[in-house]
């Protein structure tokens, strides 16, 4: 594609999330530069014939950069994706994403598959059921996932603890729900059954590298709470 179409199609978006170089020399206009996260994910170098699960891309950084690894990837969003970048991007990439407009409470192994890497950023905050949503997430995912919150730095962290936020009190955002502790995201990873590898906080943020635990005692308490993992 042109620079100069690239360039306008850019511009027919009226709000980008990610701020990135798009195409050679287009950089979109967004409000935030994912680029530092993607260096802290330290994505394996290669992905060829890994499948990557990329929940809530907003406008697809993490999705392009995920498939210019070479994986296979899937975007679960419950927006459509010309509601936001996505759809922009994809056409300036020149190649389909496999992209469904889905809640994340509606997916499952049975229709998605299970999957290599699974990316989960930005997105635990916005559930109203965290819990819920890890242990979805785990059932989709044999391999590593990548989670990234709001969190709630700012308060006691020997106990695990999550704020509630009612209505738009996180940052004027109706769909924004809890901002939880790093050890309440430890600990509701590993009821989930995921193993902590590393994790890190910084500012209101928290990012962790987990891996799947295939131990069938682990699912034992999901498994009595929502009977969703086998
Ligand atoms: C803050 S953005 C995060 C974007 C990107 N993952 C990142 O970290 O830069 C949250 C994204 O999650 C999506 N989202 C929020 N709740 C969702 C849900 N229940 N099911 C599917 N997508 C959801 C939003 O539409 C949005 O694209």
């Amino acid at each position: 594609m042109e620079f100069d179409e690239a360039s306008r199609l850019v511009t027919t978006i009226k709000h980008w999330h990610h701020r990135f170089e798009i195409h050679p020399g287009v950089i979109t206009p967004g409000s935030y530069d994912p680029g530092f996260l993607l260096d802290m994910l330290s994505l394996p170098s290669d992905l060829s014939g890994q499948r990557v699960l990329d929940i809530g891309p907003s406008d697809g950084f993490f999705s392009l950069a995920a498939r210019r690894l070479g994986a296979h990837v899937v975007a679960v969003d419950y927006r459509s994706k010309d509601a936001h970048g996505f759809g922009v991007m994809e056409r300036i990439s020149g190649e389909p994403f496999d992209y469904h407009c889905s809640n994340l409470y509606d997916l499952s192994a049975k229709t998605l598959g299970t999957f290599d890497h699974v990316i989960f950023l930005g997105v635990l905050y916005h559930l109203p059921d965290m819990v819920k949503a890890l242990a979805i997430v785990r059932s989709l995912c044999h391999g590593t996932m990548y989670l990234e919150s709001h969190a709630a730095n700012d308060i006691e962290q020997n106990v695990a603890l999550a704020r509630y936020y009612r209505h738009d009190a996180l940052a004027g955002d109706i769909t924004n729900f809890w901002s939880p502790n790093a050890a309440c995201i430890r600990d509701m990873a590993q009821d989930c059954a995921f193993d902590l590898v590393s994790d890190t906080t910084w500012g209101d943020r928290y990012l962790g590298r987990y891996t799947v635990n295939e131990d069938p005692a682990r699912k034992r308490k999901l498994q009595l709470g929502y009977g969703l993992l086998r």
